[in-house]
């Protein structure tokens, strides 16, 4: 059973990690309408995932004989002046998740509840591998720079980090199948 400091806590990261989710489908739009394919399948992609991680804490919540809120949601911000300015929001909305994270770790300890303390283990290395992510596309533009043609470019390392990802479940599913 969870108590209810942590229950409210969890349910505040329910709807972080939705409006996560919602904020990167405005971000995949946006960068689809810049005809950047690779960055709007980045966003796609990493929409889908922040509805998984908020799923995660609502079967969590429910499993542990909680009550899981769904929030209303926040528009998301629909324009951006530049690539460079829309990766550096993400970096932004990443810290601010990886911040709550451990906020709920903190909380959780403080009241011995180690199965919450395990659950959010894995969120910790979720939140390690997506900064560390965000920064190398951060610097990727960095190194090529902005306009008219760096955006191509850009575009095609962001694609190769979705190539990358691709390989990497596969792998996962493929070892999950063979265990
Ligand atoms: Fe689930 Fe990227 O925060």
């Amino acid at each position: 059973m969870l108590n209810e400091k942590t229950n409210i806590a969890l349910n505040k990261q329910i709807a972080l990690e939705g409006n996560a989710s919602a904020a990167y489908l405005a971000m995949a739009a946006w960068c689809e309408r810049q005809g950047l394919k690779g960055c709007a399948l980045f966003f796609y992609e990493q929409s889908a995932e922040e509805r998984m991680h908020m799923m995660k804490i609502i079967h969590y919540i429910n499993e542990m004989d909680g009550h899981a809120v769904i929030p209303e949601q926040e528009k998301p911000r629909a324009d951006f002046d530049s690539i460079q300015e829309l990766f550096q929001a993400v970096l932004l909305k990443e810290k601010e998740v990886t911040a709550a994270i451990y906020d709920l770790l903190s909380i959780s300890k403080e009241s011995d509840d180690h199965s919450t303390t395990l659950f959010l283990q894995w969120y910790v290395a979720e939140q390690r591998e997506e900064e560390a992510q965000i920064r190398t596309i951060l610097d990727v533009i960095k190194l090529i720079g902005s306009g008219g043609q760096s955006l191509y470019f850009i575009d095609q390392e962001v694609d190769k980090i979705n190539k990358e990802k691709a390989k990497e479940e596969s792998a996962e599913e493929l070892e999950a199948e063979n265990y």
